[in-house]
C-alpha cells in the first residue's frame, strides 16, 4: 500500500492545493492535508512545518505550494530529513526524485497554471530514487 501524499498552502497557493488534492487522488493516492483552509492571509512557514513533520512522520512525500514556492522550500529545507525541491518543469521533478530522493515537492500558484501543476505533481510522485552513488551524496548533507 502506498503511502499518503500530504499538502500544505498558505493563502496563495490555496487554490492551486485545493485542485491538486482533486487531481492526486484521481490516481488513486491518500491525500492528507495540514491547512490552510481559506484564502484568508496566513504564515507560510506554519504550514511548512507542520507538513514536514507529517512527512517524516508517515515516511511519506508532501506537496506545499505558495505564491512562488521561494518561501515553501526556503522553510522546508531547514527541518532535518527534508529534501524539499523546487520545481518549475517535469525534467527537475523526475531529477530531483531520480538523483535527490526529493521528499517535499514546492510549487508556485502565482505563476504555474493547474495543468503544470499536475504534470510535475504526477512525474514527482511516480519517480523512484535510484539510490547508489546518489544515497553516498544525500549523506553528506548531515555529515559533512
Ligand atoms: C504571500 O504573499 C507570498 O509571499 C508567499 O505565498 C510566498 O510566495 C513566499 O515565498
Amino acid at each position: 500500500m502506498s503511502t499518503p501524499v500530504i499538502f500544505g498552502s498558505d493563502h496563495a497557493g490555496y487554490a492551486l492545493k485545493e485542485q491538486l488534492k482533486t487531481y492526486v487522488a484521481s490516481l488513486g493516492r491518500e491525500v492528507l492535508d495540514v491547512g490552510t483552509n481559506s484564502l484568508d492571509s496566513c504564515d507560510y512557514p506554519l504550514f511548512a512545518f507542520k507538513l514536514c513533520d507529517l512527512v517524516l512522520e508517515k515516511n511519506s512525500l508532501g506537496i506545499l505550494i505558495c505564491g512562488t514556492g521561494l518561501g515553501m522550500s526556503m522553510a522546508a529545507n531547514r527541518r532535518p530529513g527534508i529534501r524539499a525541491a523546487l520545481c518549475s518543469n517535469e525534467y527537475m521533478a523526475r531529477m530531483t526524485r531520480l538523483h535527490n530522493n526529493a521528499n517535499v515537492l514546492c510549487l508556485g500558484e502565482r505563476w504555474m497554471g493547474p495543468g503544470l501543476g499536475e504534470s510535475i505533481a504526477k512525474t514527482f510522485l511516480e519517480t523512484e530514487f535510484e539510490g547508489g552513488r546518489h544515497q553516498r551524496r544525500i549523506d553528506l548533507f548531515d555529515t559533512l
